[in-house]
């Protein structure tokens, strides 16, 4: 479908008849060249294990933000667009992964016109003298301009009671939201009972979140998952018997542990052991293609000893 404004009073829309028949087809929409950015951006969360409620999420806030902006070229009436979003989910479950896709994605769709993303902490916003910590705050704000502020564990901003500067942080965040609606998507992280908490704590701020992504933990087979896709993309492979000891690794892990790592355990496995393997390489003067690609079991061994 093309909208087409001939005279700024007279609009014409044209439907192509192959694009009508295509658009019969649930989600063939999505091919379409203009949406480009939706499907760059499912592509990289297809790159990402899980993740099913969030991957229709995005497009249901693609589709959100596409339509608003035809609604807009037309004169239509456009419902405000908040795009301020509460990320909730354990450490290493993806939330910074995620904010950066959807950082390029509003981006190419002139949402924003940086898509940068910053990230910060309590420490960037919450100073130790007064006056200290709106200005802190604003300073983020402004840098973040253009782009998404992303900032985790969020719920820290309240820990201190009455007294503590983090409720000024909270207020010059709400104000910039206000003040600088269209300038910068702000996204709050944090894990979920503390960020539930936050929210009661601060009565304002649930309505100004009205996204809210939910991360979940990893099963020891999706972090396998995790595991073995990242080395594919580095160009490693695993023995199938590595595999099997990994999984097992992977599984005998004390669910907190696993709780409070997630895609970030995996991760650090990952580093630990292309630092291992290549020790081993140099050790064993063993360069050839095939040794160069592989992980062996005593890569991981050395990987997992404390
Ligand atoms: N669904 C996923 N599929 C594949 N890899 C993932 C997935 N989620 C996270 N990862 C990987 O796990 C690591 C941690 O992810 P990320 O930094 O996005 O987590 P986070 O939720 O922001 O963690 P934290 O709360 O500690 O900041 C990254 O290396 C990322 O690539
Ligand atoms: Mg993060």
């Amino acid at each position: 479908m093309k909208v087409q404004t001939k005279r700024p009073e007279q609009i014409q829309v044209t439907i192509h008849p192959q694009q009508e028949k295509r658009s019969k087809e649930a989600g063939s929409w999505v091919m379409q060249p203009e949406h480009y950015p939706l499907r760059k951006a499912e592509k990289s969360l297809d790159k990402l294990i899980g993740m099913k409620k969030i991957k229709s999420f995005v497009r249901q806030i693609y589709a959100f933000v596409y339509v608003n902006q035809c609604r807009k070229e037309l004169s239509l009436p456009v419902s405000e667009q908040n795009l301020h979003m509460l990320f909730i989910g354990n450490p290493g479950t993806g939330k910074t992964t995620v904010a950066r896709i959807l950082a390029q994605m509003f981006q190419e769709m002139n949402v924003l016109p940086k898509g940068h993303l910053i990230e910060a902490e309590r420490a960037d916003l919450v100073g130790e003298y007064i006056g200290q910590t709106a200005q802190k705050t604003r300073d983020l704000i402004k840098k973040a301009a253009g782009g998404i502020l992303f900032i985790d564990e969020a719920y820290s901003l309240s820990r201190g009671g009455e007294k503590d500067f983090g409720r000024e942080a909270v207020d010059t965040l709400v104000k910039a939201m206000e003040d600088h609606k269209h300038q910068f998507i702000l996204i709050l992280a944090g894990y979920p009972e503390e960020m539930q908490r936050f929210l009661r704590l601060n009565p304002g701020l649930p309505s100004r979140f009205p996204h809210r992504f939910h991360f979940d933990d990893f099963s020891p087979a999706e972090l396998l998952e995790i595991f073995l896709r990242q080395a594919d993309e580095l160009g490693y492979v695993c023995t199938p018997t590595l595999k099997k000891t990994i999984k097992e690794h992977l599984e005998e892990l004390n669910e907190q542990e696993r709780r409070s790592h997630n895609g970030r355990y995996v991760r650090n496995l990952m580093e630990r052991m292309l630092r291992m393997q290549a020790l081993r390489l140099l050790e064993e003067n063993t360069l050839d293609d095939e040794s160069l690609m592989t992980f062996t079991h005593v890569d991981f061994e050395k990987s997992t000893l404390s």
